[in-house]
């Protein structure tokens, strides 16, 4: 099946280990000739709950640097940053007019948004979701590659696509969400990243760092207090046997290191060196590819430039035949 797919991440920091395996890996897998692959870095979502400008506009340079040193490749995936593409802005306007108020205060995300903040809901914030729908909708994709937390936005999308080709005619195909991304835990066991738990890896720290940081924090069976009591690491261990069924190559390795736990022959420090060998194989030819980008920060607006210049007259398209199936003439 050729697909068309696509999936932003937004500028709110850079791309820690979780983002690495759960959403840009599946990213380069989607990279094959039969599919139409679009990955935009989300920054007008970002101004949601980002205030400082020159933070986003680094963020978002290093942010595109990750993703080329992970192997998203400019020449088969369209890259691009979302305000490159103003259409979107327009088409997002054009959407919400069939978007029910209602619904979108229903989204948990931004109930949870709400809850931290409740003096500071701005019209961005609960429109988030009818811009991700014209992000979604503007290119026509049918693959939408999210974590779980985005599922009811991407619902949204599904709705607004339909009750569009109701009212107006067949205009969107139903994008699929595709929720395979991988939860990936932190050190402390909670899903990497999330909140300011301090959970997470850097990418792009030495690998010495990466081994302290999990040979002091990183949680295991809390059960499992001596090394001769058997451990439970399918259950119980909260942040390196999962990630070991993650990433560890081959289906063997896992399981030896599961079965060496549960007879207590391996500690939790020889299952943590495992791990960090793991994680090097994956890590070190990454930060070697991202050392050298980041000498070349022309080059990576180049890419932003042609990346933009491939999604716009896509997503121009759509917005004008919406445009004009709702009435509207541009008299240009
Ligand atoms: N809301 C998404 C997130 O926070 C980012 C995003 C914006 C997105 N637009 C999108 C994801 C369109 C997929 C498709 O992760």
């Amino acid at each position: 099946m050729t697909e068309v797919v696509l999936s932003g991440i937004r500028a709110t920091g850079r791309l820690h280990f979780g983002n690495f395996i759960g959403a840009v890996r599946n990213f380069v897998l989607y990279q094959v000739p039969e599919n139409t692959c679009l990955y935009f870095v989300a920054d007008l979502h970002t101004l949601t709950t980002l205030k400082d400008p020159g933070e986003m506009r680094g963020n978002l340079i290093e942010m595109v640097m990750d993703w080329i040193a992970a192997g998203l490749d400019p020449e088969q995936s369209t890259i691009y940053a979302q305000s490159s593409v103003p259409e979107i802005a327009e088409l997002s306007l054009l959407l919400s007019m069939l978007q029910p108020l209602g619904d979108l205060k229903t989204i948990p995300t931004y109930k949870d948004l709400v809850r931290a903040n409740p003096n500071n809901v701005s019209l961005g914030l609960i429109t988030y979701p009818v811009l991700m729908a014209a992000d979604i909708l503007g290119p026509k994709a049918t693959l939408v590659p999210v974590g779980t937390d985005q599922k009811p936005n991407v619902e949204l999308a599904r709705e607004l696509a339909r009750r569009f080709n109701n009212r107006f005619g067949q205009t969107f195909a139903i994008p699929e969400l595709m929720e395979e991304m991988v939860r990936v835990p932190g050190l402390d066991g909670a899903k990497m990243g999330k909140s300011d738990s301090g959970n997470a890896i850097d990418i792009n720290d030495p690998m010495e760092v990466i081994a302290k940081r999990y040979k002091k924090r990183g949680a295991t069976d809390p059960k499992r207090v001596k090394q001769n009591i058997p451990g439970e690491p399918y259950h119980e261990c909260l942040s390196v046997y999962p990630v070991h069924e993650l990433i560890t190559p081959g289906e063997h390795d896992t399981r030896t290191i599961a079965k060496a736990c549960m007879a207590a022959e391996i500690g939790c420090g020889e299952c943590k060196e495992r791990l960090i060998e793991s994680i090097a194989e994956i890590l070190e030819p990454f930060q070697e590819r991202r050392r050298e980008l980041a000498e070349r920060t022309d080059e990576v607006r180049e890419i932003l430039v042609e990346g933009g210049k491939k999604a716009r007259p896509l997503i121009a398209e759509t917005t004008a035949e919406v445009r004009e199936k709702m009435g509207v003439v541009l008299y240009a």
